[in-house]
């Protein structure tokens, strides 16, 4: 069988890395072309898969004038334009894997659902966690009855200091204006695997939080607008960039650096840093999203689910606890394993196969594009009924949104 061919929409950090799946499994994918605003990405593209000259394009758009030359499109372009770039790909006919969040606009969701209704081609969010076999465990254990009724889920995101500084005060998600807002953003995937664990749609969701610490108002005396400006403070401070954007904290193939040049080494290092908005101190950012948020959800049949996002925390991890009538499951996805406890007998721990969990996301990421390529070749046909899915979570995270708004008023999702 001819391995699936695909164009990459948006070579940064996620389209590199889906489109090295190609790597490990070349009788399944094959990366036919590319587009990306930046020369050294489409350059790096261009070697690492020998695309010839007419695949590589500089925009999406471009790309997608042309005649269809692959099978499917991987769209890893930013938030606000990924509905663009779905329904231009739908319609020249290809098969789509869509990078969450599907978009910050209601009506544009609305919008992508209708196209892809028409076009019946594959559409499978990026809402990796639901592959992860941590998460599949979960679900297999509900799904078995051994847990009983499920009456209350607890789960909490920890993003990590340093994570949530790159990524939510000085980088692209900082500012809802031009992203998403963080509970969209980080968390619709979230919100997704709990409800799909849950198994009942979302009766009403209300949420609190905000933007806590990252403001002018914390900044220290003598610290300064970009780290390396003359910061009075750096050695004491956390998210001082010479720190943070280091080969020895990060490691060299970390997206913080990544995300910053594709210069790395020291020399390149100090150069972005100061120019770039990732050299900024994070008091003094145009950031406005969230630094915590509680959401509760209530289901239909009246079980609940706790979700808290935060960011301050020292590793970046993803914590749950199901609580069932006959018994209960308690975890972290980052550890391979999971508690198992049936009341009254002595609790079970299950081990999860370290090499299968090993990639980005608990291993959800690589058996996402698997499950992809097994849709594409025609084995499941998930379209379009799994757009729709994914969208639930949006519409559930534009929900929690509204309530933090409002100072935490229940939202009915019918409404
Ligand atoms: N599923 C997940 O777990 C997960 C994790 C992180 C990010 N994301 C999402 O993935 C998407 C990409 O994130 P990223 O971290 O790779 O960002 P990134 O900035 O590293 O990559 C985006 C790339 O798109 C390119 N681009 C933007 N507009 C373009 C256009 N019109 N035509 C061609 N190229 C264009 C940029 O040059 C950049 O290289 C975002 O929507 C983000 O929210 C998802």
């Amino acid at each position: 069988m001819e391995p699936v061919s695909v164009a990459v929409l948006g070579c940064g950090n996620r389209g590199q890395y889906y489109a090295s799946y190609s790597k490990l499994h070349p009788e399944q994918l094959r990366i036919a072309g590319c587009a990306d605003s930046s020369e050294i990405k489409r350059k790096k593209m261009s070697g690492e898969y020998t695309l010839p000259e007419n695949a590589v394009f500089i925009s999406a758009e471009e790309l997608l004038s042309q005649p269809r030359f692959a099978d499917a499109v991987f769209i890893c372009t930013q938030d606000r334009e990924h509905v663009e770039h779905a329904v231009a790909a739908l319609e020249k006919g290809y098969h789509l894997l869509l990078e969450k969040p599907v978009s910050p606009s209601v009506s544009e969701c609305k919008r992508l659902t209708e196209v892809a209704r028409r076009y019946k081609k594959e559409v499978v969010v990026c809402h990796v966690l639901r592959y992860a076999p941590f998460y599949q465990t979960l679900k297999q254990l509900i799904d078995s009855g051994e847990l009983g009724e499920i009456v209350h889920i607890n789960s909490s995101e920890h993003i990590g200091y340093w994570h949530f500084s790159h990524s939510f005060v000085r980088g692209n998600w900082r500012n809802s204006n031009e992203s998403s807002p963080l509970i969209l953003a980080k968390c619709c995937h979230d919100i997704d695997t709990l409800l799909w664990l849950a198994g009942k749609p979302c009766r009403t969701v209300s949420s609190q939080g905000g933007l806590y610490w990252f403001n002018e108002k914390n900044a220290p005396d003598g610290s300064a607008k970009r780290c390396l400006d003359g910061c009075k403070v750096k050695d004491s401070c956390v998210y001082d960039v010479e720190k943070l954007y280091s080969i020895g904290f990060c490691g060299e193939g970390s997206f913080l650096l990544s995300a910053l040049t594709q210069d790395i080494t020291e020399k390149g290092i100090k150069d972005a840093l100061a120019v770039s908005p990732y050299g900024r101190c994070v008091y003094y950012c145009d950031n406005n999203v969230a630094d915590h948020q509680q959401v509760t959800i209530e289901t239909e049949g009246g079980a609940t689910i706790g979700f808290s996002v935060c960011a301050f925390s020292q590793e970046c991890y993803r914590s749950i606890h199901i609580m069932g009538t006959k018994g209960e499951a308690v975890g972290s996805v980052n550890k391979n394993k999971l508690e198992l406890i049936r009341y009254g007998r002595e609790p079970e721990t299950i081990c999860l196969d370290a090499e299968e969990s090993g990639s980005g996301h608990g291993g959800g990421d690589m058996l996402m594009i698997k499950h992809f390529i097994d849709l594409v070749r025609g084995k499941g046909g998930g379209s379009p009924a799994l757009l729709e899915q994914s969208l639930t979570s949006h519409y559930v995270a534009f929900a929690a949104e509204e309530s933090r708004q409002k100072g935490g008023i229940p939202i009915r999702l019918s409404d």
